[in-house]
């Protein structure tokens, strides 16, 4: 029996070759493929090669190649159904083994038809009289005629059965146009009429081609500014990117991905032929996901308001879990790209973009160079240079993504370094203005409740504390040389987990942080970054390092009274040079 090809679209697209091919083969990227040893033949050389765009795999020792259902039958030795429902299983996909899912892939085939030629009819709307106010709105914002054409722009006229009578004498049902979500049905009369009226129209486009979905903007200031189709068996907003069929076959290697459907098009006008938006949605896992099968670089350009500021917070930590490399760009002087390119022009956002890339990261690698991390008091030299450098950064959300990286490379909590950061802005503050001098001891300040056990008051003992945990998860045995007790450590939550640890190494049960008890949804998470930041080799020589630095801070700090603090702080700011 033949599968239905939309089903096979399908089950291609949820099982990414890369994934499939390195579940057997561990490869390497270069450029835009990846590279290991063939499974096919014996082979001292990685000769065997993906490519994720396309899909395929090729060695050119032994010349196998393919598709990923090739690939699986060839190495589980299937025959081609069988291939399909591995694949299948594996991607936790029903196989339309019987009539019943061959009519929903039907159904869908259909629905993808009707969307295109629902977008047909609104992009020749646009030049129809009735439509001439929403050209020339569409000129008014800069867009040019082969944009429009491009994006597939178009206008839905402002009546209550255009596009259904249009659909109707195309042989379309009102039923599929209501399952299109381009139709909506009357609560009390019943009646069917169309979803989008008087609006400028974005069609939605998935990497495949097919038309699935619509924005639709009013053109005045009247609310909602846009209505988008709601989710339907061919559209889920959470899964797609605005213009992401356009941006897969870009050059630039990167992709940009901004908040608005006008910022993504404007870009695309000015040349910035890798930009996607996402669907007025907070970006989503599936969305890392797609952005991750077409590049290894994103570049996020969020508005310069509070609720993109927001966003960015919002979409990073996903992003960055990913693997994705990311850059983040403030606009500044004006409200979205869109505005920022129509008012500076392209070069300058070039400029923009390509500063985002090279600045702080260029200045970052500068600084590494200078210091040898893998020791522990270069190390907090590191920390300390690189917080004084991100204190300088305009905003926080930069801060917040390149000391992210900088923790990650120096195997330290971000924590760890925003509290160095922190204190680096307020050495700059008072530097400017005398007045900041009180404000840094501020009982407020320091006893925050909210995040209180989260929070690292000593740097170099909490990188102890870290890099022993790190140690003893790997390797539980050490636990029984360790002799500190959890008072000893300074960040109270470091404490407990180490407690926790050696109270379940005492009882002989399993060393994991997966088993502990009493802590916090925020606190696991905390102590989950902490585990996996940590990679360094395990040995006797660290861990007695790390106890030594814990017990050497905890009895400097047992010494001090809190009068003795501002006393302190002076005698260290000599020492360091500060002014
Ligand atoms: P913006 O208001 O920033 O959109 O909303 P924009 O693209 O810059 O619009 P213009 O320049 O005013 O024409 C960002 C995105 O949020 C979604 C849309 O996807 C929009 O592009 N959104 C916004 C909605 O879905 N509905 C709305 O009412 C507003
Ligand atoms: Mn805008």
């Amino acid at each position: 029996m033949a599968f239905p090809p939309s089903f096979l679209d399908d089950l291609v697209e949820r099982n990414p070759i890369e994934d499939v091919v390195s579940q057997y083969v561990s490869m390497t990227r270069r450029g835009g493929r990846l590279f290991g040893l063939c499974p096919f033949h014996g082979e001292k050389t990685a000769s065997f090669s993906v490519t994720p765009d396309n899909g395929l795999f090729y060695c050119f020792g032994c010349h196998k190649g393919g598709g990923v259902i090739n690939f699986v039958m060839e190495i589980e030795n299937l025959s081609y159904p069988d291939a399909v429902r591995f694949l299948a299983k594996r991607a936790g996909m029903e196989v339309p083994e019987d009539e019943q899912y061959h009519s929903r892939y039907r159904q869908q085939e259909r629905l993808w038809a009707l969307s295109a030629e629902a977008a047909r009819f609104f992009h020749a709307q646009l030049y129809q009289p009735a439509g001439a106010q929403a050209l020339a709105y569409a000129r008014g914002r800069g867009l040019s005629q082969k944009i429009l054409t491009n994006f597939g722009m178009g206008y839905a006229p402002d009546r209550w059965t255009a596009l259904l009578e249009a659909m109707e004498a195309k042989g379309y049902t009102q039923q599929e146009l209501l399952d299109a979500g381009l139709a909506l049905r009357h609560a009390e009369k019943g009646t069917v009429y169309d979803r989008f009226r008087n609006r400028l129209m974005f069609p939605i486009i998935d990497v495949r081609g097919h038309v699935i979905g619509f924005g639709g903007r009013v053109m005045d200031n009247s609310t909602p500014k846009y209505l988008n189709s709601p989710d339907t068996l061919i559209f889920n907003k959470r899964k797609n990117l605005f213009a992401m069929n356009l941006a897969k076959r870009s050059k630039a290697g990167r992709i940009i991905l901004v908040e608005g459907y006008m910022d993504a098009i404007a870009l695309h006008q000015y040349g910035f032929d890798s930009a996607v938006a996402s669907l007025g949605t907070a970006l989503t896992q599936d969305q890392v996901a797609l952005l991750a099968r077409y590049t290894d670089q994103v570049v996020l350009i969020y508005d310069g308001d509070e609720a993109g500021q927001n966003a960015t917070r919002r979409a990073l930590p996903m992003l960055e879990r990913s693997g994705l490399q990311i850059r983040v760009l403030a606009i500044q002087g004006a409200k979205d790209p869109d505005e920022y390119l129509q008012k500076f022009g392209a070069d300058r956002f070039k400029l923009l973009l390509d500063g985002a890339e090279n600045q702080m990261e260029y200045q970052i690698a500068a600084l590494a160079r200078k210091y040898d991390i893998t020791q522990d008091s270069q190390k907090v030299e590191f920390l300390q240079a690189a917080a004084d450098l991100l204190a300088e950064v305009g905003s926080g959300v930069e801060r917040e993504v390149y000391g992210g990286r900088i923790a990650q490379a120096a195997g330290v909590s971000y924590d760890t370094l925003k509290l160095e950061i922190d204190k680096a802005a307020r050495r700059a503050g008072r530097r400017a203005k005398k007045k900041q001098e009180r404000i840094d001891l501020a009982p407020a300040e320091r006893l925050r409740p909210k995040d209180r056990s989260i929070r690292y008051d000593n740097v170099r003992s909490a990188v102890a504390e870290e890099g022993l945990l790190g140690q003893v998860l790997r390797e539980p045995a050490l636990l029984a040389q360790v002799d500190l007790s959890p008072e000893e450590f300074s960040c109270p939550l470091l404490g407990r987990c180490f407690a926790a640890l050696r109270d379940r190494y005492r009882q002989g049960l399993q060393v994991n942080l997966g088993a502990l008890e009493g802590f916090t949804p925020e606190e696991a998470a905390h102590l989950a970054g902490v585990a996996q930041r940590q990679s360094g080799p395990v040995s006797e020589a660290a861990l007695a390092d790390y106890t030594a630095i814990i017990r050497g801070e905890h009895q400097a700090a047992e010494v001090q009274r809190p009068e003795d603090l501002l006393a302190l702080r002076d005698a260290m700011r000599k020492r360091k040079g500060y002014h």
